[in-house]
């Protein structure tokens, strides 16, 4: 029997301790299953709401008892009675049931917890995968995962202006190898450090904290690790950033890189600057969430082949995915379903995306817990990559240990392979 008969919540702690929303659906035969909703730190304004209860006696305001409320008081009857198997209809449902246009009545993390339990009941009901219930029609593959390695700004203290140095391992084979070489890299990163005598700490998700204020030299460090691990930068693999340029924002508008006041322009010419230098195949969130005008200025300049990914700019929002295409100001978007709200919606901005031509990247958030849905979502959509931290602390591990059980299982999908990032550095890299 595929029908739900009730939903439930309660609250769980994520990996920097906040309560989150742990959906429970139970079905007509007695079988039931559960889901966990991420959250983030760097979020961008047009993010759907977060429901917080805001009581400053408990949790330090971020409880999230009245997302349990809700769900007692109103989604498990307006859900009761539908068929788990279909997605699509379920997550109609939560989108009608809250009525308003950043989900201020139910909280996204309230939704996509109660979304993501449903998927998973639906593919228990169905006697499939969780990918497989997800992808539908779609042409699911294995995500080449981009890997946090230095971390700075919100995501870690005390370091460098931009958010995170990432490598992309596109040169694998195959997800175990491309899992392989992140976890070589990482550890030369490690022993890099530690030789130094700087600190191993790890941030948010993982990455080590970057060992100086300047981005830049975290860049060069992530490609001295690349090569201790006995890699070819460039050929192999590359470079990613995520700016999340938003966070370095001040009043007057300039952009605060490092300690030096920049306007748009001038940072823009900083990333020029670094992809002649750096194997950069990919940079997120370059300006700020509103800075139309900086991202066009960014497409303009750099090499069209880099790959300019949304997360603060689209927010997982479609009418953002096609104001970024329209204006060329973007070729890619980070999908995070708890910007939104579904997971239908997280995967219908995917296949827009790649409607319109761009890539998308599956992501994670900087607070994570346990739950592995991610890996099934980014696998069913097809998008070709997935971002979700380090190789280390176990709410990332979760997702990289989920990747390679899907991979190992039968009736795989393919690997992504390069998603023409090969093609994008040319032969020196
Ligand atoms: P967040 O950051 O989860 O803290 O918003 C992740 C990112 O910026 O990609
Ligand atoms: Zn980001």
């Amino acid at each position: 029997m595929t029908t739900i008969v009730s939903v439930e919540a309660n609250w769980v702690l994520d990996s920097r301790s906040s309560p989150t929303v742990e959906a429970t659906v139970t079905l007509a035969d007695g079988r039931s299953s559960f889901a966990q909703a991420p959250s983030g730190a760097s979020t961008g304004s047009h993010e759907s709401w977060e429901r917080r209860d805001g009581d400053p006696d408990r949790f330090g305001g971020r409880g999230v008892s009245g997302a349990v409320d809700v769900v007692r008081d109103e989604v498990s009857s307006a859900l009761s009675g539908m068929d788990v198997t279909d997605q699509a209809a379920v997550d109609r449902a939560l989108v009608d049931l809250d009525g308003t246009e950043n989900r201020s009545r139910l909280g996204a993390n309230t939704m996509v917890a109660v979304s993501a339990a449903c998927a998973r009941a639906g593919a228990m009901a169905r006697g499939v995968a969780l990918w497989e219930h997800l992808a539908g029609e779609r042409r699911p593959s294995l995500p080449l995962p981009m890997v946090n390695l230095f971390s700075g700004n919100l995501h870690a203290s005390g370091g460098m202006s931009i958010q995170d140095v990432l490598i992309v391992p596109f040169g694998a084979g195959d997800e175990s190898t491309a899992i392989e070489w992140a976890h070589d890299i990482y550890c030369a990163a490690r022993a890099i450090l530690a030789e130094r005598g700087a600190s191993t700490l790890v941030g948010d998700e993982g990455g080590f904290g970057a060992p100086s204020p300047s981005s830049e030299a975290a860049i060069a460090l992530a490609v001295e690790a690349i090569v201790r691990a006995r890699r070819a930068p460039g050929e192999e693999v590359a470079i990613a950033l995520d700016v999340a340029a938003t966070h370095m924002l001040q009043h007057d508008g300039s952009y605060l890189l490092d300690g030096n006041a920049l306007s748009a322009d001038d940072l823009v010419e900083t990333f020029v600057a670094w992809a002649d230098r750096f194997p950069i195949v990919s940079i997120e969130d370059p300006l700020g969430e509103d800075d139309w005008t900086g991202w066009g200025r960014a497409a303009a300049r750099l090499d069209p082949t880099v790959q300019l990914l949304g997360d603060d700019l689209i927010c997982t929002h479609v009418d953002r995915l096609e104001r970024a295409a329209a204006l060329g100001c973007a070729n890619a978007v980070l999908v995070k379903a708890n910007q939104i709200g579904t997971l239908t919606e997280a995967l219908a901005v995917a296949d827009r995306a790649r409607a319109l031509g761009m890539r998308a990247v599956v992501s994670a958030r900087s607070g994570e817990t346990e739950d592995d849905w991610l890996s099934d979502l980014a696998v069913a959509s097809g998008a070709g990559q997935i971002k979700v931290g380090s190789v280390a602390r176990s709410e990332r591990l979760a997702k990289y240990n989920r990747l390679l059980r899907i991979a190992r299982g039968h009736g795989a999908p393919p690997w992504s392979g390069a998603n023409g990032f090969d093609r994008a550095l040319g032969p020196q890299g």
